[in-house]
Formats: C-alpha cells, structure tokens, sequence
C-alpha cells in the first residue's frame, strides 16, 4: 500500500468501508477495512476505486478471528456499528489486543444491550449475535491489556434514526406496486425499527462511543 509511513487502521467490519473512505481522504492514513460478506467486499472494493483511494485502502473479505491478518500490526482499530455482534467480548478483544501495537487505540461505536430483555433476543436472533452491557466490554477490557480513554452516551442521538428509519419503510409501503414478499420484509422492519426506538428510550438499548488503549 502506499505511503508506508502512513498510520495503519484496521476498519474492523467495514460493511461498504465508508469509515474507510472517510479515514483515508480526510487523515495520513492506510487502512485494512474487514468484512465478512463477499458481496460488501465486492461493493466496498467499488467505492473505494470511486474514491480514489485504492492505493490507501485495502479491502479484504475474512473474518477477525481467522489468523491471516496476524502478521499485520496496526496503530489503531475502529469498529463502527459492527463490534458488538462480532463475537464473545473478552476472545474479540484479545484477537485485537494482538493487532494493535502498545499505545494504539481502538474506537467502537455501537449498540450495547441493558441486560437479559426481550429486545436484546431480538437482536442476537437477527444478528446471530450474544450482544453485551457495556460494563462487561469495559469490565473485559480492562482484566484485558486496554485503559478506558473516553466513553460517551449517544443514545439521545441514535434513537431518532430508528423513528427516520421506520417512516422510511413506511413511505416505500405507500408503494401500492410493491411485491408481495417485499411488503411483508417491510412491514417486519417497520415492527423492528419502532422496537429499537422505543428501546433506546427505555435505555433497554443504548449507543456509546468508546475509546480504548492498548497499554
Ligand atoms: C452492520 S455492518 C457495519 C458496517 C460499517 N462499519 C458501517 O458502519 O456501515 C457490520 C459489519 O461487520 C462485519 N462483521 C461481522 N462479524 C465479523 C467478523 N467476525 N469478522 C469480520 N467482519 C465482521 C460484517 O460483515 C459487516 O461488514
């Protein structure tokens, strides 16, 4: 990749690698953006040549846990929207731990669940997931090699886009020449995205940026 003396980033679920994108048009960047669906890959891999930044970005269709990333060390890892499905708390930050070197930091911005409720199986249903409380990332990172940096509560500013979401959907229902089966897939995320939004404002669901070093 170009520009070696560069930062090296990890996207760590980079879906379409527009944080990717983002990173390398606006910071001295490099950054490996990861996802493990081969059609995002192919996606990301156009948008990334759109943006010119392909000499910048590399996209790589894999999962975390596998090994092959092992002989890359990294200055920092972000993970949006992607850390908290990803896998059981304390292996995930482990495998991390290992790809950043002493001092990088590693930014999650996600979702984390309250506790045991009734949304938190909805979303480990969808997401094949085990979503966790963010006591028990913080709790994992700090038995683990990470400082706590920064931890900010966007709850209050997440919760709308679930509201925007749903009338999105609604709006595409309008739609009298929809399939049949295109309906009854938005009416289903209609009944999700209220759900979500409704527990954000319970706090059932909560959203926080978090910011940690590796010591
Ligand atoms: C909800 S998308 C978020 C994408 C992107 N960060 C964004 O904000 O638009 C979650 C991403 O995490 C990726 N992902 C989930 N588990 C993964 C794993 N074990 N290894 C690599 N990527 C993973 C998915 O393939 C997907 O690209």
């Amino acid at each position: 990749m170009a520009g070696r003396n560069f930062c090296m980033v990890l996207d760590c679920g980079c879906g379409h690698a527009a944080t990717s994108i983002y990173l390398a048009l606006n910071y001295r960047v490099n950054v490996v953006g990861i996802t493990l669906s081969p059609e995002q890959a192919i996606e990301a891999k156009r948008l990334v040549r759109l943006a010119k930044v392909e000499k910048r970005v590399e996209v790589k269709c894999m999962n975390i846990f596998e090994p092959n990333l092992a002989s890359e060390v990294f200055d920092g890892v972000v993970s949006i929207e992607a850390f908290s499905t990803m896998g059981e708390v304390h292996k995930l930050l482990e495998t991390l731990s290992g790809l950043i070197q002493s001092g990088g930091r590693l930014v999650i911005s996600d979702m984390f669940v309250r506790g045991k409720t009734k949304v938190k199986d909805a979303i480990d249903l969808y997401w094949k997931s085990d979503v966790f409380t963010l006591p028990e990332l913080l709790s994992a990172a700090q038995t683990g090699s990470f400082d706590i940096v920064k931890v900010v509560d966007q709850t209050a500013n997440k919760a709308p886009f679930w509201g925007l979401s749903a009338a999105h959907s609604r709006l595409r229902l309008a739609d009298d020449k929809i399939a049949k089966k295109e309906r009854s897939r938005l009416m289903a995320s209609v009944n999700a995205q209220l759900n979500m939004k409704k527990a954000c404002i319970k706090r059932d669901v909560c959203y926080y940026d978090v910011v940690l070093e590796k010591h």
